[in-house]
């Protein structure tokens, strides 16, 4: 698959392998609430296209809210600070949250906002999460829903982008091409090509 740009990707889950992952996710969160609403967080912009594609496949009163997340520029992940940009629009107290996102990576920006929720007192709190990348982990994060383990490569697709681009691609892809330049896996999001508060 090649871009305009020239970046080289390939895909690394098929839109086929998203598909019956999402449904199955899907009929578990079905099972899990039993009848109960549901509020989807969904985490800005990443978590987007897999929230509407997840929401369709649970069978219970669903409503939507969103935030958005940006981490100040330190120059090392692991003393990068996490905050809120946009906050929800209604209050969670007493209600059935699944915050939903597209990747965990260090660990740092959900460890962060599931302690944020969890302060605001909902009846329940899961984690919905579709890709994992448990070796950069640097906080423990507890995914109650996870689509699938991937190994550490910047990827792109499927509502993940590169400094904005490829959110609309229907697999998810490795970047193949200028990667190790445009994208140092050692701090990427302060790397100028990920404007911190558009994740
Ligand atoms: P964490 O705080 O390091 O876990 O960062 C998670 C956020 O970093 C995600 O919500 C994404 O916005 C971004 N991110 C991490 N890895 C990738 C990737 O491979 N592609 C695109 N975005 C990524
Ligand atoms: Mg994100």
């Amino acid at each position: 698959m090649s871009a305009s740009s020239g970046h080289r990707l390939r895909v690394l889950i098929s839109r086929a392998k998203i598909a019956r992952r999402v449904k199955q996710i899907g009929r578990q969160i079905t099972r899990d609430f039993r009848g109960e609403p549901v509020l989807l967080v969904g985490v800005l912009k990443g978590a987007c296209v897999f929230l509407a594609d997840l929401s369709r496949q649970i069978a219970l009163d669903a409503t939507f809210d969103f935030l958005a997340a940006a981490s100040y520029g330190a120059s090392n992940e692991s003393t990068g600070q996490v905050r809120l940009v946009k906050d929800l629009d209604s209050s969670i107290a007493g209600r059935n949250v699944i915050l939903v996102e597209d990747i965990l990576d260090t660990g740092l920006t959900l460890n962060y906002l599931v302690g944020l929720l969890r302060q605001r007192k909902p009846k329940a709190l899961r984690l919905a999460v579709l890709l994992d990348k448990a070796d950069r982990r640097i906080q423990p994060v507890h995914v109650d829903y996870l689509g699938f383990k991937i190994p550490n490569d910047f990827v792109v697709g499927y509502g993940l982008d590169y400094a904005e681009r490829y959110r609309n691609l229907k697999d998810v892809c490795v970047v193949l091409e200028g990667k190790t330049e445009a994208v140092p896996r050692k701090n990427k999001k302060n790397a100028g090509q990920r404007p911190a508060s558009q994740r």
